[in-house]
């Protein structure tokens, strides 16, 4: 049997993706066949389609990291055909044929059965980008950070930043919001920030040791000198959660806001996560902190990939995309 998948090839240096026949793989102990409905995509995955070093293993190769869909063949008595699924992270859409193909091969512990409340589109509408938003906003939950000051959150329209924003401000914290579309401000209202923050006007001034405390914590979704303004700007014992780059690997940081108001930098890694803190995320998504991300997600199918990708490599994604297959 035959599936649909979009495979990246290097072709003389270049990696161009197309849609290809696969063979179904065979069933092997510990693992269960998937047949995807739908994927998402993040910014990881834009970078796999891209050749990007130290993501995909070796090509060719199908990347999407985010996978929903219906077992159809099972080693694991945890899980039944049929069974509704999802899974995120670990190696899929790295070592492991991913999400933008019709059916997936995977380890059954990295799998998860569908919360109540959610459907295939709908749980790939969060995909990474909503467990990873998830769990920034966790840290600063469990820390207590207070709700009497507003947490920043950078990277806002993003896919990432948007999640973020929308459950800080559904489960009551102010929500400001930094992004590089100033422009977009009556979406990032409607996704729930009170203040739109022109990234170039964040960094309009310089970098000190220590800036006024504005911020009761904040989802960093951006690093690079965002994030090195972003911990001078937190109050006493505020957390900020740090988990991404697209902005620079880098920062420079003085000492002070850690020994002086004692606040914590937070690293997340939704990938590596353990499946309980996984399904803990994922449960939180269904429930209360689930939000209605209709107007926020597009639906594509694969030949829309490539534009798509293009798109998020250059910063100028909004919100979330869905990466539908056919019935
Ligand atoms: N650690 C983890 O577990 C984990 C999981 C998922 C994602 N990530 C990382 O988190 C980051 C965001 O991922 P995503 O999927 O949300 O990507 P995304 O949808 O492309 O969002 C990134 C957003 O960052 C902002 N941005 C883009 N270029 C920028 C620049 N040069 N300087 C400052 N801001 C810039 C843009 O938002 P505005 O225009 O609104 O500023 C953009 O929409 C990526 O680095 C990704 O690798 C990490």
């Amino acid at each position: 049997m035959k599936y649909k998948a979009y495979l990246v090839e290097e072709i003389d240096g270049n990696f161009m993706g197309s849609i290809k026949n696969l063979d179904k793989p065979t069933l092997e102990n510990g693992r269960i066949l998937i047949k995807v409905n739908s994927s998402s995509l993040n910014y990881k995955d834009a970078l796999a389609c891209s050749g990007a070093k130290g993501v995909v293993r070796s090509y060719p190769f199908t990347p999407g990291i985010d996978v929903a869909g219906t077992i159809i063949e099972s080693s694991d008595n945890k899980f039944s055909e049929g069974d509704m699924v999802i899974a995120t992270g670990y190696k899929i859409g790295m070592s492991e044929f991913g999400g933008f193909g019709e059916i997936v091969h995977l380890p059954s512990n990295w799998v998860l059965k569908m919360p109540n409340n959610l459907n295939c589109e709908t749980a790939m509408s969060y995909g990474t980008a909503g467990i990873t938003a998830a769990a920034c906003v966790k840290k600063i939950v469990d820390a207590g950070c207070t709700k009497s000051l507003p947490v920043l959150v950078s990277g806002a329209t993003g896919g990432v930043g948007s999640v973020a924003v929308g459950i800080l401000s559904k489960i009551g914290y102010e929500v400001h919001a930094i992004t590089g579309k100033p422009q977009e401000n009556e979406i990032l209202m409607k996704m729930g920030a009170k203040t739109i923050i022109d990234r170039n006007e964040f960094l309009q001034d310089p970098i000190k040791p220590m800036d006024k405390a504005l911020y009761s914590s904040a989802v960093d979704t951006v690093g690079g000198d965002i994030l090195a303004k972003t911990l001078t700007m937190v109050s006493n014992h505020g957390v900020v959660s740090c988990c991404g780059n697209v902005a620079g690997a880098s920062f420079t940081s003085s000492v002070f806001p850690f020994i002086l108001r004692g606040i914590q930098l937070c690293g997340i890694d939704s990938a590596e996560s353990s499946i309980e803190l996984k399904k803990e995320l994922w449960d939180l998504l269904s429930d209360s902190w689930s939000l209605d991300l209709t107007n926020q997600t597009k639906i594509v199918d694969l030949n829309e990939i490539d534009k798509e990708i293009e798109k998020i490599l250059r910063g100028n994604q909004i919100g979330r995309v869905v990466i539908k297959h056919g019935e």
